[in-house]
């Protein structure tokens, strides 16, 4: 990052040997731009924080109900009607009557951007993990392309937040537009991984519809569970074909297997548990512990408006990723960790900075430094010299822990 602070000054360091390794290997931050879509020059200042602090794996939320953000080239309806919400809600979700602002918002990375943001996140030794969410948190999709839906429309790029009811149906011209769009993905984002969401996807358009009734008879399906299970993995098979990967929120292991997929577990540590119990890779997210869109002091009337939930410093700071219920052959499963910062309430850059730091801080020692040797204590010793580091490259990152 360019200090704005001139080096007049000859330093000397003593020469040392440093011996250090990380402790998982998904040292990972989460940001979600389609909520509020933040310009790729501000992720940059992102990533160049994240490598600071030694994170390793950024995850892109670039799709959901309020907008999609990442060009894709077959279907051009995704720039022009996808990206864009007539206007957004202003205060919490539940205030009643809810009010709007009016204001068309949106926008999108183009290809060539994505690519360049890549490199850039190679260069600092971290990798972009694309979310493209599915079968839910699909709203902005079928705004523009109604024929996916399992009802025809017309649907609107939603303008406030929650779970919405209208999710992708799984027949077949849904999955071609889909594999379409993971092809066109896995093109600008080189890494291991694809995140296909797989989140809160209600089943009441599956409930009423003939496709889905169609589906389920071809395919043995007993529920609509399974068939969202019969969704993500043929998903996950396609991704396997192209010699990658999929990661799902918790979700995805509700009523079956997804052989090969790794699971974000963030509606707690549970899902996380059950998955690493089967053998399969783990990702530790849990709201809790983990979610930096929650408030981070208890005074919330001189805080921002966020979501709602408490995680202060010290909350973050004391998670283990690896349950203690686990056996060290199930433990090896838990890949890491990752503050996941979804932003329906974060409008402006300098917030999810508020948001995110110091609380990444304490993340960052979770993930790296072996558990033996943390201290809160000692942590908050050094956040004081990180503030002013902080402070040089003008991050505002929220101060409460200046007075502990
Ligand atoms: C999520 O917070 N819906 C993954």
């Amino acid at each position: 990052i360019e200090s704005p602070v001139k080096i007049t000054k000859a330093w000397l360091i003593p020469a040392v040997q440093i011996q250090d390794a990380p402790r998982f290997p998904h040292r990972g931050l989460s940001l979600d731009v389609a909520r509020h879509f933040f310009p790729a020059d501000s992720v940059k200042k992102y990533i160049d924080l994240m490598a600071l602090y030694k994170f390793n794996r950024l995850h892109l939320h670039l799709t959901d109900d309020q907008g999609w953000r990442i060009e894709i080239k077959r279907y051009p309806k995704l720039q022009e009607i996808s990206a864009w919400r007539d206007e957004t809600l202003i205060g919490h979700l539940d205030n009643m009557p809810r009010k709007y602002d009016g204001i068309r918002y949106g926008g999108y990375y183009t290809q060539d951007e994505l690519k360049e943001l890549v490199q850039y996140a190679a260069a600092r030794h971290i990798t972009i993990i694309p979310e493209i969410d599915m079968p839910g948190h699909a709203t902005a999709v079928l705004a523009a392309y109604p024929e996916l839906a399992c009802s025809g429309g017309p649907f609107k790029v939603a303008r406030e937040w929650g779970v919405f009811k209208d999710v992708f149906c799984p027949k077949e011209e849904t999955f071609t537009f889909l594999e379409n769009v993971l092809s066109e993905v896995m093109q600008i984002f080189p890494g291991k991984y694809i995140h296909i969401g797989g989140d809160e996807c209600p089943k009441d358009r599956w409930e009423e519809s003939e496709i889905c009734k169609e589906v389920k008879i071809a395919n043995n399906l007993q529920s609509d569970e399974q068939l969202q299970t019969y969704f993500i993995q043929r998903i996950a098979k396609f991704v396997n074909s192209k010699g990658k990967q999929i990661i799902g929120w918790d979700e995805i292991l509700d009523s079956g297997d997804v052989p090969g997929a790794t699971v974000m577990s963030w509606r707690g540590e549970e899902g996380g548990i059950a998955a690493a119990k089967k053998g399969y890779d783990v990702i530790m997210t849990p709201n809790r512990f983990c979610y930096f869109d929650y408030y981070q002091w208890r005074k919330r009337d001189e805080e921002p408006l966020t979501i709602g939930g408490y995680l202060p410093l010290s909350m973050v700071y004391m998670y283990n990723p690896v349950p203690n219920n686990l056996t060290k052959e199930q433990s090896v499963h838990i890949l890491g960790s990752q503050g996941n910062l979804f932003t329906e309430y974060i409008t402006e850059w300098k917030q999810v900075e508020y948001m995110a730091y110091p609380r990444a801080c304490a993340l960052s020692e979770n993930v790296w430094t072996p558990l033996e040797l943390k201290s809160y204590d000692d942590f908050l010793s050094r956040l004081r010299t990180q503030s002013a580091r902080l402070d040089l490259l003008r991050v505002n990152y929220a101060k409460h822990f200046l007075g502990q």
